[in-house]
């Protein structure tokens, strides 16, 4: 079993966006990022704040922009409205989830695509659909990026995504799919979500249920994902998958932590600096 290191490849690769976000400076240009967190959900203030540091730690401008529990979709959109049009801003990012009085899919839609660091804008989501370049979401494109940097290409592989959410499944399977995989979806609807991870090359799971993947639900040699991020009781931290059975029978796995969180944070970096370039048009 090999592990995939996020967390150490992140390192890598916020070093070469250091220095990208320096050969940015020398044009008198400092990406920033705006994150917009509503109430204090205490997981989404830590991957704020982690999303906070690692811009610091690059030499990404970031802000957090923090609203009560209460306010209202037309403050939301305002606020919004403020940062498209302000041109120190290049990327914007909403923490999800919103409280259920907001409707999310206005405030995303409301975003600047060029701006839209986590590509949830369906125009975004409409590139990535038509296989098209485009600002992809965080997650689906960090957990690419692992299996590229460990050499594994998912060209005519059988890929299960066990999760189909606008965040995370169903982009990850679009760019599988336009990588060349065949991609299986499964989700709470799915009857026997066994019967199609059992003959998996790659399984991806993450839907934030500990010991979801067993070692009986792959085959020997199988790639696996684990996107998911429970935590215990005792306060530890673990993924979807019954990592210590799992990862005997798996060729690669992804620990929790250290594995697809890292990368996430590393792609949105990635995007951030991909957005500012986006806004000034003749920087490539
Ligand atoms: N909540 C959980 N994951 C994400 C993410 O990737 N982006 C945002 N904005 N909110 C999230």
């Amino acid at each position: 079993m090999n592990i995939l290191n996020g967390k150490a490849y992140s390192q890598e690769i916020e070093k070469e966006l250091s220095i990208e976000v320096a050969r940015l400076k020398d044009f008198n240009i400092t990406p920033c990022l705006y994150v917009i967190l509503v109430g204090n959900d205490p997981a989404s203030f830590s991957y704020v704040t982690m999303k906070n540091k690692a811009c610091n730690r690059v030499g990404i401008e970031s802000k957090i922009i923090r609203f009560e529990e209460s306010v209202s979709q037309d403050e939301l959109l305002n606020e919004i409205y403020k940062l498209n049009n302000d041109k120190k801003v290049n990327g914007i990012l909403v923490q999800l989830p919103l409280p259920k009085h907001i409707n999310s899919s206005a405030i995303l839609e409301s975003i600047d695509i060029n701006k839209d660091v986590d590509g949830f804008h369906p125009y975004n989501m409409g590139r990535l659909f038509c296989n098209l370049d485009s600002l992809f979401p965080a997650t689906p494109l960090g957990i690419m990026m692992l299996l590229n940097h460990y050499n594994i290409d998912v060209k005519g592989k059988d890929v299960v995504i066990v999760g189909a959410s606008n965040i995370v499944g169903k982009p990850l399977s679009l760019l599988m799919l336009n990588a060349g995989a065949s991609v299986s979806i499964c989700h709470i609807l799915t009857k026997d979500v066994k019967k199609y991870t059992k003959d998996a090359d790659i399984v991806c799971v993450g839907v934030g249920k500990v010991k979801l993947l067993s070692d009986d639900m792959i085959k020997d040699g199988a790639i696996i994902i684990d996107i998911g991020i429970n935590k215990l009781d005792d306060g530890s931290i673990v993924g979807d998958v019954d990592f210590k059975n799992v990862s005997i029978k798996a060729s690669y796995i992804t620990p929790v932590p250290g594995g697809v969180g890292p990368m996430t944070i590393s792609a949105l970096l990635s995007n951030t600096i991909k957005a500012t370039k986006l806004q000034y048009k003749a920087i490539k």
